[in-house]
């Protein structure tokens, strides 16, 4: 037994969550006029609501002495420190510091990075202005109003997430898209829309290996020379943005053209370095830097506040009471409204490439759950499809909801009715409706006693789902940065939690080697024995129709 399950801190709360697992979320509700007031908190702007969580006091406080054993505390002082705490890659892990904006220093082998950040940053202040400002124009002398970001992964999911979130602060005129995938529809159909003449290509790439945005940006080019026929013309359409220098010199970029990142943000974690050059460009440098003011409170918050009232460190501790003390296997993220309709997708990422890991940190197989499963979808939408199984399925599903009060776009009642419907499923999800009142509105309702009989076992709600709800104003860059933040840290105090290096990915590399070895068998007889039988018999498939 792992020395985790066997301390006193997690066999403690073994021993309540048996108690826990037969209380009703309506009970403690009934029970603690205090709730609410006890398990809410305002942070960085951010009103979030944890009190539909199956939690007492006594279990956050059992949670608490879990985080100390585990010393979750000391590890967050690593972090922010520049302590190399990515220790399977020998890297420190300094997100904190790209969004670090009192420009406390921060030491990486001895050297602040605070004065390289800020370089970058005024580099990408003078360049994202220069095209605003119509000093960077393309090869004919038109304007810039189209941007392409082709990455992948990090590379793709932040700054298209927040693009998306944050279209209601668009700069007038600029319009910007993502190609992430190496299907050929997607770049193919996207470059049929473009006027090349207006296009800016952001290729992003933390290591400028990654075989789909390169392919990519090779189709990108090839289109681009394709209408300029002239190659000096690339410099004024493709700037890269990468940790690697000579790569994006052999790929053909002038590296007077390059945004530099380091090998300390983490490709998951990268929005915030210049992998948020999209950003920039579509809301403007202003805007990028309130998003790293946005995440920096919440930075501080966790870095400051007392374990008592640190959000990111409960609702750390909250993932890990669901998932290994009550058997949760997934978080699902529920934003209302479209804007955050990436956001699942995004944290997806963010959680289950950090915390799908099952080697604790001195290379032991765990002998406990990890990350979660984290998957999602836009409210009200989802609620005509998957919710069904949240409200009457058997399994325990923790979900968060999100939602900004006010809209950028209000239209009629519009807003009112998408935020009652959120309100309405974290009730319904926390309360159900028990047999006897099921029955008592069927009768209420005029039906016949044996119609109430066969349906009214189909029509009761369990209940005692747990939710966690986060308002916030406005969708604001301030906002948007707080609340990313604050699930990067629950990330952080789960992996934390679990003794695991949250901050590598060596499960992605497996699966890109074998493409490596079958891209040369695609379309081919294969060789008998080369792979196994059923690789070997959908390559014949694929064979038989090639062409
Ligand atoms: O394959 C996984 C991964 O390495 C992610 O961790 C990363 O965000 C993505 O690929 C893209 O990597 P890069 O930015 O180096 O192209």
């Amino acid at each position: 037994m792992s020395p985790l399950i066997q301390s006193p801190a997690w066999q403690a709360l073994a021993r309540h969550s048996d108690m826990m697992k037969s209380v009703h979320l309506a009970d403690l509700f009934a029970q603690n006029p205090e709730r609410t007031a006890q398990f809410s908190r305002l942070v960085a702007g951010l009103h979030v609501d944890y009190s539909k969580q199956r939690v007492t006091v006594e279990t956050l406080a059992l949670l608490q002495q879990l985080a100390s054993a585990q010393g979750v505390l000391t590890r967050r002082d690593a972090m922010f420190s520049g302590e190399e705490i990515n220790t399977t890659e020998d890297r420190a892990v300094l997100h904190v510091a790209l969004r670090n904006r009192r420009n406390r220093p921060v030491f990486v082998d001895g050297a602040d990075v605070m004065p390289e950040i800020n370089t970058v940053l005024q580099r990408m202040r003078r360049f994202t202005e220069a095209v605003h400002e119509g000093r960077w124009l393309g090869y004919t002398g038109e304007r810039i109003t189209d941007v392409v970001n082709i990455g992948i992964g990090g590379s793709d999911l932040g700054p298209r997430m927040m693009c998306d979130a944050l279209a209601s602060h668009a700069l007038p005129g600029m319009k910007v898209h993502f190609v992430a995938n190496i299907a050929p529809s997607e770049i193919a159909n996207l470059l049929k829309t473009l006027d090349p003449a207006r296009t800016l290509f952001v290729v992003a790439s933390k290591t400028f290996t990654t075989q789909e945005t390169l392919t990519n940006a090779f189709a990108a080019r090839r289109w681009f020379l394709d209408h300029a026929n002239d190659p000096a013309t690339v410099a004024k359409h493709f700037v890269a943005v990468s940790t690697n220098h000579t790569a994006v010199a052999a790929f053909g970029i002038n590296t007077d053209n390059m945004f530099g990142f380091w090998d300390w943000v983490g490709g998951r974690y990268s929005l915030w370095s210049a992998i948020g050059l999209p950003i920039a460009l579509y809301i403007g440098m202003n805007g990028f830097e309130r998003l790293l003011e946005g995440a920096h409170g919440m930075d501080e918050h966790f870095r400051l506040a007392t374990p008592e009232e640190n959000l990111p460190l409960i609702m750390g501790l909250i993932d890990v009471w669901n998932s290994n003390f009550l058997g949760a296997e997934t978080l699902a993220i529920l934003p209302y409204g479209t804007r955050l309709g990436r956001l699942p997708a995004y944290l997806q990422q963010a959680s289950m490439e950090s915390n799908g890991k099952s080697v604790d940190l001195e290379g032991n197989r765990v002998d406990y759950s990890t990350g979660a499963i984290v998957w999602g979808g836009a409210g009200t939408n989802g609620q005509h499809a998957f919710y069904q199984l949240l409200h009457q399925g058997t399994r325990l599903i923790p979900s968060d909801f999100i939602a900004a009060i006010r809209t950028h776009t209000p239209l009629g009642d519009q807003q009112a009715m998408l935020l009652s419907n959120m309100l309405a499923q974290t009730r319904a999800l926390m309360l159900g409706r028990g047999l006897d009142a099921v029955v008592a509105e069927m009768r209420a309702a005029g039906m016949d006693e044996a119609t109430i009989a066969r349906v009214s076992p189909h029509r009761v709600f369990l209940g005692n789902q747990p939710s966690s709800t986060i308002l916030f104003p406005q969708m604001t860059p301030e906002a948007v940065g707080a609340l990313v933040a604050l699930y990067e840290h629950r990330i952080f105090v789960a992996g934390a939690i679990w003794y695991i290096d949250s901050y590598d990915q060596w499960g992605v590399e497996l699966g890109k080697q074998m493409a490596g070895e079958l891209l040369p068998a695609i379309g081919k007889v294969p060789i008998t024995g080369a792979f196994d039988p059923s690789t070997e018999a959908l390559l014949s498939t694929i064979h038989q129709h090639w062409l």
